[in-house]
């Protein structure tokens, strides 16, 4: 059976991250390029992007523990060997700023990252103007985050977090994502929430060049 390493920096990867190696130095080859989903869940797109592009490395970056561990189990039963995934159990801003290497990122995956409308849970929203500049200085040249929500008044922050942070252009018309890497497979949140009638925002920024 295949066996998919869950990274625990604290454990086992803290030197590479502290190196500058970063993630991708826990890949078969870690000269591919890399690929990151944010908050994979139960959802296959990461899986299904490893199957599918092996001339890629892909890493989850998921803070739910008990999720890691159930998409850990699913991918073993699988049964496929993919030395080119790994997921790793953190919340996402601990990893990106302080540990990857600025410049080594293809592209960012996030999909339905946690609205949290309320305004007291506000300080839990992903999509902050830091953590955009995290994200760009992580990526290499054309490198890009492609983003959904069914949140209309997250998806006007997520572009003011942008227009504040600076250095990321949007991409008008694409729809990024499952639908422009493997296939036009909705994940899982998706698919909630269009049964429930809510209209999805899908949006690309790339970084722009120097
Ligand atoms: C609404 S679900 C979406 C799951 C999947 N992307 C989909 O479209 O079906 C959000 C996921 O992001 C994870 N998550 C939320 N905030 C995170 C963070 N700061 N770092 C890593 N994962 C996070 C949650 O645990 C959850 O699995």
């Amino acid at each position: 059976m295949a066996k998919l390493a869950v990274l625990r920096p604290y454990e086992t990867t803290w030197e590479d991250w502290l190196l500058g190696s970063g993630a991708s130095a826990q890949f078969e080859d870690p000269d591919l390029p890399l690929e990151i989903e944010i908050g994979p869940g139960d959802d296959d797109f990461l899986y299904e992007c490893a199957c599918e592009h092996a001339d890629r490395n892909w890493l989850g970056i998921e803070y739910s523990r008990k999720r890691v561990r159930r998409y850990v189990r699913k991918v073993e039963q699988r049964g496929k060997p993919l030395p080119n995934l790994q997921l790793i159990w953190r919340p996402a801003a601990d990893l990106i700023g302080p540990f990857l290497t600025p410049g080594k990122v293809a592209a960012y995956h996030i999909y339905f990252p946690d609205p949290w409308p309320k305004a007291h849970h506000a300080r839990y929203r992903l999509m902050t103007p830091e953590f955009v500049g995290a994200l760009r200085d992580s990526l290499g040249r054309e490198g890009r985050i492609d983003l959904a929500t069914d949140s209309d008044e997250y998806v006007d922050e997520i572009r003011e977090a942008f227009a504040e942070a600076g250095g990321m252009q949007e991409v008008e018309g694409a729809r990024p994502g499952p639908g422009g890497v493997a296939g036009d497979r909705p994940t899982v949140f998706e698919e909630r929430w269009r049964a429930m009638g809510r209209t999805i925002h899908f949006i690309r920024f790339t970084k722009e060049s120097a």
